[in-house]
């Protein structure tokens, strides 16, 4: 475990010595690296940090609006990139596929945002298990914290390089982050997109992400679960108001994990599995069917793609 004061106050002191009197940006997805990052970096360098978030139209309910409002006394930069990200996705169903799209899309509208606000220098919120992470190879990993650009800078600065989790959650807290931050849960890069089967569509986003919202109310304060989320499985028949109904599949995952390399499901309360399946396929119209995924990694991975 580090000395989280120390590592504060040596971290500053090395984002100023290299930084100088340079702009620096970082990717801020809102997850706890890029958060505390960008924190650290504020108290170095003040105005001279340049947090850019990407909404790429694939992120959780209210996830923009809460992360405008974390960041709101930093010069945060937001693009409203969903559009492109749809475009560029149109037709695309092949899960490696998917992630590449939206690799290469974030990186070219970082890239873009970062010209101009004229900073010659990178901030990244790489931590020990991204480089262990990104040699294992099952799934291209698209990290904000890993990308390779690019785009040449003067210099990159990468704080956390030596941490691990679980000591960025603490240096979290020592920053005094909120907590919805220092025990946010994993998110991936590529979003709801790698949470529903087959061709990303805006109806398929707005249904997953109303029925993950439904899936973390109740199970994230009462099971502190390592990840739960809804993801999208297809279609199935099903009956609702008295008329047959072609509707979605929504799958419910929620597992125990250390470090996500391995995953076992949560045995929930009966009671509040059928809750979530009464409250999403009553709130949600489209959704026929809810299923709840019991495998465990391996041989399932965590997310569905
Ligand atoms: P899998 O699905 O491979 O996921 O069992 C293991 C852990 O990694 C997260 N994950 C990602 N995180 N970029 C990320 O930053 C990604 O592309 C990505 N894909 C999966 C996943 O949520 C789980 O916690």
């Amino acid at each position: 475990m580090v000395n989280v004061e120390e590592f504060i106050g040596e971290a500053i002191q090395r984002i100023r010595d290299v930084a100088g009197e340079e702009r620096v940006v970082i990717a801020l997805s809102g997850g706890v690296d890029s958060s505390v990052c960008a924190a650290l970096a504020a108290r170095a360098i003040g105005d001279a940090l340049i947090p850019i978030y990407v909404d790429t139209g694939l992120m959780r309910k209210g996830e923009t609006g809460q992360i405008q409002a974390l960041f709101a006394d930093m010069n945060l930069h937001v693009v409203d990139a969903g559009d492109e990200f749809f475009e560029a996705l149109r037709g695309a169903t092949d899960p490696e596929e998917k992630r590449k799209i939206i690799g290469e899309k974030f990186i070219r509208i970082f890239e873009r945002e970062a010209k101009r606000t004229g900073a010659t220098m990178l901030l990244q919120g790489t931590i020990r298990s991204d480089r262990i992470e990104s040699e294992g190879g099952i799934k291209s990993h698209h990290n904000v914290g890993g990308m390779p650009l690019d785009m040449e800078f003067s210099g990159v600065i990468e704080p956390l390089a030596d941490l691990y989790k679980d000591e960025v959650r603490e240096v979290a807290g020592g920053l005094g982050l909120p907590a919805e931050i220092q025990h946010r849960m994993p998110f991936p890069g590529p979003g709801l997109a790698v949470r529903m089967l087959g061709e990303v569509t805006r109806e398929k986003v707005m249904i997953v992400r109303e029925a993950n919202a439904i899936v973390e109310e109740c199970l994230v304060e009462e099971f502190e679960p390592w990840q739960c989320f809804a993801a999208l499985l297809g279609r199935g028949t099903g009956v609702k108001d008295g008329a047959r109904l072609h509707g979605w599949i929504v799958a419910i995952r929620a597992i125990e994990s250390q470090g996500g390399m391995t995953a076992e499901p949560l045995l929930l309360p009966y009671d509040t599995l059928t809750g979530m399946v009464s409250r999403i396929t009553s709130e949600i119209p489209g959704v026929a069917r809810v299923v709840y995924d019991l495998t465990p990694k391996p041989p399932a991975t965590i997310e569905y793609e």
